[in-house]
This record gives C-alpha cells, sequence and structure tokens, in this order.
C-alpha cells in the first residue's frame, strides 16, 4: 500500500463518519494523552465521548455511557459502534482495538504507535480489508501526515522524523553508566506517560516512530532519516524531490495532534499560543547511535521485516518495565533487546495468532535477557 491510499483525503471509511457529533471510543483514557483527549473532547460540541477504557485504573471522573476497566477493549467498541477510536494505550496491549477499527473501516486516531509497529503488515492488511483511515496521533506522524496531504508518493525524496534527543542528549555511555529511574523520566520538552519517556530517553521511542512512520506512508526505511531539533519546536519535516522541504512546527503540546485527528479535516481551535518567532532556537544535530543504539536495533528490525518488528518492540517493553522496577541498569536495555533479536528468525505472522505468538517469544527471550544483564 502507498502513503496515498493510506492517508489520502479521498479514502472514505466503509462506514463513514457522515457529519454531526462524532463519537470517540476513547482508549487509555487515564493516561497522558487519554487526559489530554477528553480535555480536547470537552472543549468540541461536535465531539463526544460513547466509550472509554483503562488497563485499571478507576473511570468515576470521565464522563462516558460505557466504560470498561480491563477486559476485551473490543467488546467495548462492539458495544459502542463509535466514528472514530482514539487508541491511547500504551503498548503491545493495544493490538486489538487497532485492528479491530480497521478492519471495520472505523478511523483509527492511533497514538498506539506499539500496535502499528508489531502488527505491521497485519494492521495494513486490515486497512486495506475495512477501507478506513489511520489519522496519526503521534506528533512526528500528525506533522508528517500534514506536510504530505494531497501529495503524491512519487514527489516525495524523503521523511525526515526529529525528536528531542531525550534527557541523555550529548552525554557519553561512561555517563549514562550510572542514570537512575528519576533522572530518565526527567524529559526535556515533553511531559509523557513512563513508558514512552523511558523510549525518549533510550531513542527507542525514535526506533518506533521510524517503523510507524513506514508502514504508515508506505515510504521505505533508506528513505526516511531522523534528526534531533533539541526544544521540539520542528516536528518532522518531508523533503520533496524538486528540492522543496516542507516542516510542520509549534510547541510541543499534544493537544495539537489529538485535537487535529479528532476534527479531521476541520483543524478545530485549541487553547495553544501562536507560534512567537523572538523566542525560537531551532539548531539540529544528527542522533549518536553508538551511545544509544536503539535507533540502530529499530532500523535493524524494520529493514529485517516479518516479526523482527513485533520483536523489538516486546523485548524493549520487558526492558523498560525492568528499568522501571529498577532491575536492570539503563545501559542494558539495549543489550536485552539485541539478545532478543538475536535469537529470533522474524518470520512474517500470517495472522494473529501469529503475530501474538511472536510477542509472547519476545517476552520470554527478553526475561531470559534479564537474569543475564
Ligand atoms: N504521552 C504522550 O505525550 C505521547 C505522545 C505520542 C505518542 N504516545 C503514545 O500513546 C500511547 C499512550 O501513551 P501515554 O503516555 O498516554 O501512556 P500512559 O500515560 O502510561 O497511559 C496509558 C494508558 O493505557 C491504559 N492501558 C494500559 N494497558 C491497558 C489495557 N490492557 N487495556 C486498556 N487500557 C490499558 C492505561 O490504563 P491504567 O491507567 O489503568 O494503567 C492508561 O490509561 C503510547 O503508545 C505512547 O507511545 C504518547
Amino acid at each position: 500500500m502507498t502513503a496515498a491510499e493510506v492517508w489520502a483525503p479521498g479514502a472514505r471509511p466503509s462506514r463513514p463518519y457522515t457529519g454531526g457529533v462524532k463519537r470517540v471510543a476513547l482508549l487509555g483514557a487515564t493516561g497522558s494523552i487519554g487526559r489530554q483527549a477528553i480535555e480536547i473532547v470537552a472543549a468540541h460540541p461536535d465531539l463526544e465521548l460513547c466509550a472509554a477504557a483503562s488497563g485499571s485504573a478507576p473511570l468515576d471522573d470521565v464522563d462516558a455511557p460505557l466504560k470498561q476497566v480491563g477486559g476485551d477493549l473490543t467488546e467495548l467498541l462492539e458495544q459502542a459502534q463509535p466514528d472514530v477510536v482514539l487508541n491511547a494505550v500504551v503498548g503491545f496491549a493495544g493490538i486489538h482495538a487497532t485492528l479491530w477499527a480497521l478492519e471495520h473501516g472505523v478511523d483509527l486516531a492511533l497514538a498506539n504507535k506499539e500496535s502499528l509497529v508489531a502488527g505491521g503488515e497485519l494492521a495494513l492488511a486490515a486497512l486495506r480489508r475495512g477501507g478506513g483511515r489511520i489519522l496519526p496521533v503521534d506528533s512526528e506522524h500528525s506533522a508528517l501526515y500534514q506536510c504530505l496531504e494531497g501529495r503524491e508518493v512519487d514527489q516525495i525524496h524523503s521523511l525526515v522524523l526529529t525528536g528531542s534527543g531525550g534527557p541523555f542528549r550529548g552525554r557519553t555511555r561512561d555517563e549514562l553508566a550510572d542514570v537512575n529511574v528519576e533522572q530518565a523520566l526527567a524529559h526535556p520538552t515533553w511531559t509523557m506517560g513512563p513508558k514512552i519517556t523511558i523510549d525518549s530517553a533510550t531513542l527507542a521511542n525514535k526506533g518506533l516512530e521510524l517503523i510507524e512512520a513506514h508502514f504508515l506512508f508506505g515510504i521505505p526505511y533508506a528513505r526516511i532519516d531522523v534528526v534531533l531539533q533539541p526544544t521540539s519546536i520542528v516536528h518532522s519535516l518531508v523533503r520533496f524531490r524538486d528540492g522543496a522541504t516542507l516542516a510542520h512546527l509549534g510547541y510541543p503540546d499534544m493537544r495539537v495532534p489529538i485535537s487535529y485527528a479528532l476534527t479531521y479535516p476541520e483543524r478545530a481551535s485549541t487553547p495553544l499560543a501562536p507560534l512567537d518567532f523572538s523566542s525560537l532556537t531551532l539548531e539540529f544535530q544528527q542522533p549518536d547511535t553508538g551511545t544509544f543504539p536503539m535507533l540502530a536495533l529499530a532500523r535493524e528490525a524494520g529493514e529485517r521485516g516479518g516479526t523482527a518488528p513485533c520483536v523489538f518492540n516486546a523485548a524493549n517493553e520487558v526492558a523498560v518495565a525492568a528499568f522501571l522496577a529498577g532491575r536492570l541498569p539503563f545501559l542494558a536495555v539495549s543489550d536485552v533487546v539485541a539478545d532478543a533479536l538475536a535469537q529470533t528468525d522474524g518470520a512474517p505472522a500470517r495472522d494473529v495468532s501469529d503475530l501474538l505468538e511472536a510477542d509472547a517469544a519476545a517476552r520470554r527471550l527478553a526475561e531470559q535477557g534479564l537474569s543475564v544483564a
């Protein structure tokens, strides 16, 4: 599938939203994205929550007719029949909801990048069958989507994903040997949930985003670059074949891409101040993949294809949970992931049960890796 087929404004969902109030199913309502999404929905008269879900936290203060804590998210979606699913669950746990939305041709506002990274080809096949669309919520992919909109794929030279570099940008490996959880959670520009914040510190997040961009826009890995832009003002760029480069700029605030995805194509107003150019610093640097190997490991997993991205994601989830629990040093996160990747053949998943097995096997390998790290 080409970029145009994924995001072409003309592509109609098989169960199209036909105007009026748009009914949003919010999965991960208690999280960082979930809370900001509730604020966006509350501020917009044409949006309403028809369902909300969390993993284990109570939803008492969430105003939605259908609520579910834990359990099978597809049952909630079947009951709610939403116009749009905002998948803001963290991790591979979001896979079934992503596939449900794609299979049913319901718009998928996707924050849960792990499901597209791990589900890759299966997700795109479900998207083709369902005839719906993915509206990216990740700020970089929302930026790319906006720069790309209306363009033919063959006009694109390359995509450039930007990243802040996280709290440890500029450090050497020696300087990272003893970093603790609190230091790794101190992100310089974004306030996010703990898993993605650690992923930002290791650059695994940029690696996941690289694979996410490949699947979303159908661009080969060799034509997706990553550049660091420490203040997170430039959210990503597209280079076109004629030498022109379009960039998306804005303050680092997830309410903008959430609002864009939920109100697409309306681009509703948000409480954000316009960009003030008198105080901007725009500096670009190359990522240090020697100190932060997760970006190179993700690229390698993406290029291998099959279930290698699923293995990368699963091993990373295990390693990050261990780091957060104080069971693994920061630098060993990439060792656990590299070992898991080296021990798997990455054979393609023919169906969801293959994918679930690949995820489970990678988690077992990573757990074994923890004991030797
Ligand atoms: N935060 C950001 O700024 C940001 C930016 C770009 C992309 N993203 C992506 O958005 C996703 C969410 O990130 P976040 O930072 O919002 O994470 P978070 O703050 O940790 O929130 C995660 C949410 O997922 C829920 N959840 C976990 N497992 C679940 C399950 N099995 N069933 C239903 N709900 C489940 C959690 O519920 P409980 O509270 O009950 O655990 C919580 O509501 C991630 O994929 C992340 O990479 C986030």
